[in-house]
């Protein structure tokens, strides 16, 4: 299949990349590079072993994006790009609806013109509002608590009405809990711009030396050590988890919601205790207040993923620990510009 990835040079755009490759489509990026560096290009060609058609669109760009779907030759769409910061898009409401709503507006609007059936959707595990029991189901209802968790709402209601007005996309709703992790190499990984707002790189940023504790936001909840509890999941896993929807999206009509994640959550703390096995010291850590908005614990429902993509996360704490810190202390500042 000729796919077009937009957000590909981004973190979970430029594994899954590789692995489509790897399993014999033809990959397109699509990137605009306002989150990610030009330089992880040569580095997915070299991985690849072979070049890699990129486009630089503004896909918000509505004549930009018509123009690039019109002489693709594309059978589907995975989208990642987006803004996806939760403080930030409390800052920055108008920036986050109009990115996140007129990138999948615009891609849409020109994959219906021009016959595109398939689109992968990244969602995310913010749909489920912060009431959700857990594990998390996908029947659950979603609501959002913040504009970033908005737009993912909003998107997925778009999708769901875009497929009941045609009946020829096929669309899969991808809802990741916390990716980390890199690839095997250590030439890619994620390397957020700004303050990290997740957990996994501020953890590799004080171990690198980049930062010089990691505080710690509550250790009072009601869970095994009192720190919260998230469900994390290899981003070589999640990527393999696309290719597997995709595989899918074949078959299955209309609307189909999965969660990616493992089922099982790991403590902040067990995670720093994970991560000074992988990267050999002690991680300097602080207990700070609790912050508003976070719950105690948020892990998946896997097993309708499991059943119906035959798909499963596989991929230890420890191994996922391990992959950054090569990626970290490789690349202590990240990608060159
Ligand atoms: N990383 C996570 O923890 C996580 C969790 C759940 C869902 N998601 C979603 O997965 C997707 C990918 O996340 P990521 O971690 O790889 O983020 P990322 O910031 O690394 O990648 C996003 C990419 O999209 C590009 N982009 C942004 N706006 C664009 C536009 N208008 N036109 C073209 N390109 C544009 C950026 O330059 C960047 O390369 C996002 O939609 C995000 O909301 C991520």
């Amino acid at each position: 299949m000729r796919i077009l990835v937009s957000g590909g040079a981004g973190y979970i755009g430029s594994h899954t990349t590789l692995q489509l490759i790897a399993s014999g489509h033809d990959a397109v990026i699509v990137d605009d590079f306002s989150r990610s560096k030009r330089s992880v290009v040569p580095r997915l060609e070299a991985l690849a072993g072979r070049s890699i058609e990129v486009r630089e669109v503004d896909l918000t760009h509505v004549p930009a994006t018509e123009a690039l779907v019109a002489d693709g030759g594309f059978e589907a769409v995975i989208h990642f790009a987006g803004l996806k910061a939760v403080g930030e898009s409390v800052e920055k409401p108008i920036e986050y609806y109009s990115n996140n709503l007129g990138s999948t507006l615009s891609l849409l609007a020109a994959m219906r013109r021009h016959g595109v059936p398939k689109f992968v959707f990244s969602s995310s595990a913010t749909v489920y509002g912060e009431n959700a029991s857990v594990p998390m189901k996908e029947e659950f209802p979603t609501s959002a608590t913040n504009p970033y968790g908005w737009t993912k709402v909003m998107q997925e209601q778009i999708l769901r009405d875009a497929a009941v007005a045609d009946p020829s996309l096929r669309v899969a709703l991808l809802r990741y809990f916390n990716p980390v992790g890199a690839h095997a190499s250590g030439t890619i990984g994620e390397d957020p711009s700004g303050i990290p707002n997740n957990l996994m790189p501020l953890i590799a940023q004080v171990a690198v030396g980049r930062r010089q504790k990691l505080l710690i936001y509550g250790d009072d909840y009601p869970t095994p050590d009192g720190t919260g509890r998230r469900d994390y999941l290899h981003v070589e896993d999640l990527a393999a988890g696309h290719v597997a929807a995709l595989d899918r999206l074949g078959t299955a009509p209309g609307v189909s919601t999965w969660n990616l994640g493992t089922g099982t959550p790991t403590s902040v703390k067990e995670m720093v205790d994970a991560f000074a096995r992988a990267c050999g010291h002690e991680l300097p850590v602080e207990i700070a207040p609790r912050r508003p908005g976070d719950v105690a614990e948020s892990y998946a429902d896997p097993s309708r993923a499991e059943a119906e993509l035959g798909w499963r996360a596989g991929r230890t704490i420890d191994q996922m620990c391990v992959d950054t810190w090569r990626w970290q202390s490789n690349n202590p500042d990240g990608y060159p510009a």
